[in-house]
């Protein structure tokens, strides 16, 4: 477990109902401040955090669910990340990785060879999840010299112009930023809870990839694609887990055809599912394997881990960036890597407790279509009737604002934005971890009753 202040809280509270008074003056801030393009999900301003907790500008402490958006796997502000960020503050905060070597970047590429899956050895470092796809996608371009991508309609891979064409949702992500790259085939991953036809779910994943191998063979399209990208475990869809023959089967697909297999583990990855990587939860080994999240410990990061064939075929200079691999982040990383290797040994017994609890809640509320996830990556998928599975958006932000003024901090998923996502940090005490499940019960409660918003 991350050492916590011995001054720090041992639970949340709520002094002042959220948003309390100074929280309120920091939205009218952003209000006038920031692009309306930025939506702020929670009317909180944050000011301290520390491994599960959360403290807003008005007091409050909050159980932090969110993790800032699947960051903080071990809690926030791991103290030994601090002390290496720090250190390394002191010695040595940029010199660009395009201008000389320098001992954090070698040793987190050393790192990730590592613990990567077997055969992927070379990296590349940049500064969020989104550059990181981008330069995926580069390399399997190069290495394949073919030009259309594969993704699926209800996965998120960032929000740049290539990564949002790699997306399905049109809003918010898509609208009004066309044209986009074209060269993209958007295909039905295999979620067996959506499934029209009711399929177990190993017929869902072999009718997905059946689909999958026509998609690609279509006229224009057939022996031009250079990869395909696919989340193991799917975190802004809704945290949809595959059926286990599903990435085995992509993997034969991309073999058959000289594909080059991404796996965007910047959500899923890092500890989040119980092993280092999600897709060992597969047995599947990609070939290009892109990180982000919880790597940095909390600093900006993004990386990619492939196979030398695929990551050497750029010409040099190809790739890069000013700050990728910057040495702070680097440092806090290789601590971040450490800290979240000692904690997973507890995520079996936290899935269990998590697992046991959602589906004691799904089975005493019909609107709860489905509660899923593995490892510390769950969710809540509300809908209006569970014959229709019509999406209810409305009774997921109710259960986000009710879950705020019982001291929780949640976040929403969902291609359709109807679920409750839990990130919790690996590390969580069991006890916290129980009390916070009970207050997401009494926030549903709420929320059904109308209580809620
Ligand atoms: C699976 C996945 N890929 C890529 C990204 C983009 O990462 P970033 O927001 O760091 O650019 C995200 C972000 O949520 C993600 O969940």
């Amino acid at each position: 477990m991350t050492k916590r202040n011995s001054k720090g809280p041992r639970g949340p509270k709520i002094v002042a109902i959220p948003p309390g008074p100074k929280s309120k003056a920091a939205l009218s801030r952003k209000e006038k401040f920031i692009t309306n393009g930025v939506r702020v999900a929670l009317p909180i301003d944050v000011t301290w955090a520390e491994g599960p907790f959360v403290r807003d500008s008005d007091g409050n402490v909050y159980v932090d669910l969110g993790g800032g958006i699947g960051v903080q796997t071990v809690g926030h502000r791991p103290r030994s990340v601090i002390r290496a960020a720090k250190a390394q503050l002191d010695r040595l905060t940029h010199i660009s990785f395009m201008v000389a070597t320098y001992g954090p970047v070698l040793d987190l590429a050393e790192r990730m060879a590592d613990i990567a899956p077997p055969g992927l050895t070379k990296s590349i470092f940049l500064n969020s999840g989104s550059e990181a796809i981008e330069n995926a996608v580069k390399v399997a371009r190069a290495a394949t010299k073919k030009a259309w991508l594969v993704s699926f309609k209800t996965a998120f891979h960032g929000r740049t112009l290539l990564d949002i064409s790699l997306t399905g949702k049109e809003k918010p992500y898509r609208e009004g930023f066309g044209p986009l790259v074209r060269e993209v085939l958007l295909a039905d991953y295999a979620d067996p809870y959506r499934d029209p036809q009711g399929r177990a779910p190993a017929d869902v994943a072999k009718a997905r990839v059946e689909e999958l191998d026509r998609l690609i063979n279509q006229p224009e399209v057939a022996g031009r694609v250079a990869a395909i990208l696919a989340e193991p475990v799917q975190g802004e869809g809704g945290m949809i887990v595959p059926p286990k023959e599903f990435f085995p089967l992509l993997r034969r697909l991309c073999d058959q055809y000289g594909i080059v297999l991404i796996d965007d583990e910047v959500q899923a990855g890092a500890g989040r599912t119980g092993k280092m990587w999600a897709i060992e939860n597969w047995s599947t080994v990609p070939d290009v394997l892109v990180s982000g999240k919880a790597i940095g410990g909390g600093l900006p990061f993004g990386g990619v881990t492939g196979k030398p064939a695929v990551m050497d075929a750029p010409g040099p200079g190809g790739l890069g960036g000013t700050f990728g691999g910057n040495p702070v982040v680097c440092a806090a990383a290789l601590e971040a890597v450490d800290e979240i290797e000692k904690a997973l040994p507890g995520t079996k017994r936290l899935e269990a407790r998590i697992r046991k609890r959602l589906d004691e809640m799904a089975e005493g509320h019909e609107r709860i279509g489905e509660a899923r996830g593995i490892g510390a990556m769950w969710a809540l998928e509300f809908v209006k009737d569970p014959r229709t599975k019509e999406p209810d958006v409305d009774l997921a932000l109710a259960v986000q604002t009710a879950g705020l003024k019982n001291g929780l901090i949640l976040l929403t998923a969902g291609f359709y934005n109807n679920c409750i996502r839990l990130l919790p940090p690996i590390n969580i005490p069991i006890p916290l971890m129980d009390t916070a499940l009970d207050l997401l019960a009494d926030s549903l409660d709420m929320a059904v009753a109308g209580k809620g918003r």
